[in-house]
């Protein structure tokens, strides 16, 4: 019912002949056997296209989702113990680490759940590289981090582990909501040559295999996230800059005002979904 025929060269460009129709499963996502998370709920009111909301994990195969729910399994896990070391590490010219002002990564719990949200004082929408970069340059006077460097995601990944199990929960009012139409606006807008927009993939679609991948709802809930396929972890917008390249349209920049905004409005879909502070994926 849901389901909407693609544009017929996108049909071609991607293999689809009569997409095959998987549902998420409804399993259970308990970390170390302790911490059970939200992967699947009720869509939030303002979401118009969908009824219920998945974790991305929902869609993944049987395996991956066992290495996500034990951290001795997860490699992800390596990564953020990379950031410990590097959250303890005086650097720059205020002689200070992260831990001089923040103590224990504890001190970062919640964090996640409200990124990217509206900055007063930068009168505008900062996601959670544009804080640690802040306090990087101009708290310890030491030098910005690029927006995928490995430091950098690595150090998102352990903000985000401080969240795990509490609910994705992001502003989408007040000086936050021209950001929040903005990315909305991209979300439904057919671009390049397949003529594809976000919503027609993982709003449409979701469920459907597409070459040999099962498309979920593309949530972020679980970023940065290990991927199998580049053994690395992976920023929320390296993961936009591939799907529009998909698309076949040129795509923006990592840290863009385009990217900015597209994550809150991709957040926003995922309200309600547990931080899962590091998702595994394909
Ligand atoms: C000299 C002290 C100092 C250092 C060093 C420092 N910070 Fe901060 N940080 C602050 C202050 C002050 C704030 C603003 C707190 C506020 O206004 O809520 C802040 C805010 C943040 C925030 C946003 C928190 C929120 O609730 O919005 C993050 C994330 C953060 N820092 C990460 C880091 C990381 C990662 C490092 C090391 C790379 C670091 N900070 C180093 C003082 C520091
Ligand atoms: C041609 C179809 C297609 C389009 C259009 C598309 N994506 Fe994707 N996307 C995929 C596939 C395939 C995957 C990998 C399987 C999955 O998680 O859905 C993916 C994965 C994702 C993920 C990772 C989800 C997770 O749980 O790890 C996010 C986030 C995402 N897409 C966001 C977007 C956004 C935002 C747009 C629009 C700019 C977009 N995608 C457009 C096909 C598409």
């Amino acid at each position: 019912m849901r389901r909407k025929a693609f544009a017929t060269a996108a049909l071609v460009a991607l293999g689809l002949a009569g997409p095959l129709s998987a549902d998420p499963v409804d399993d259970k996502l308990i970390v170390n056997g302790e911490t059970e998370l939200v992967t699947h709920t009720k869509a939030p009111d303002y979401i118009d296209g969908l009824d219920e909301i998945w974790s991305g994990w929902a869609f993944r195969a049987a395996e991956t989702r066992a290495i996500e729910a034990d951290d001795f399994d997860n490699p992800g896990m390596i990564f953020v113990e990379d950031a410990e070391a590097v959250w303890n590490r005086v650097e720059g010219g205020a002689g200070k680490s992260c831990a001089s002002c923040h103590g224990d990564p504890s001190s970062m719990k919640g964090v996640r759940t409200v990124m990217p949200k509206y900055n007063e004082k930068a009168g505008d929408l900062w996601s959670l590289e544009d804080y640690i970069n802040d306090c990087r340059v101009n708290r310890m006077q030491a030098e910005a981090w690029g927006w995928n460097d490995k430091d950098m995601v690595n150090m998102t990944a352990l903000i985000s582990v401080q969240s795990r199990g509490m609910p994705m929960n992001v502003a989408i009012d007040g000086p936050a909501k021209p950001y929040w139409e903005k990315g909305r606006e991209m979300y439904y807008t057919r671009t390049g040559q397949l003529e594809l927009s976000c919503a027609n993939c993982h709003e449409d679609h979701y469920g459907d295999m597409i070459r040999a991948d099962h498309l979920s709802q593309g949530q972020i809930n679980g970023f940065p996230t290990y991927r199998l396929k580049n053994a690395k972890l992976n920023s929320i917008h390296a993961r936009f800059k591939g799907c529009v390249r998909d698309t076949r349209a040129a795509t923006y920049k990592p840290g863009s005002p385009e990217f900015h905004a597209l994550e809150l409005y991709v957040a926003s879909r995922g309200n309600g979904l547990s931080v899962e502070g590091v998702a595994v994926r394909n």
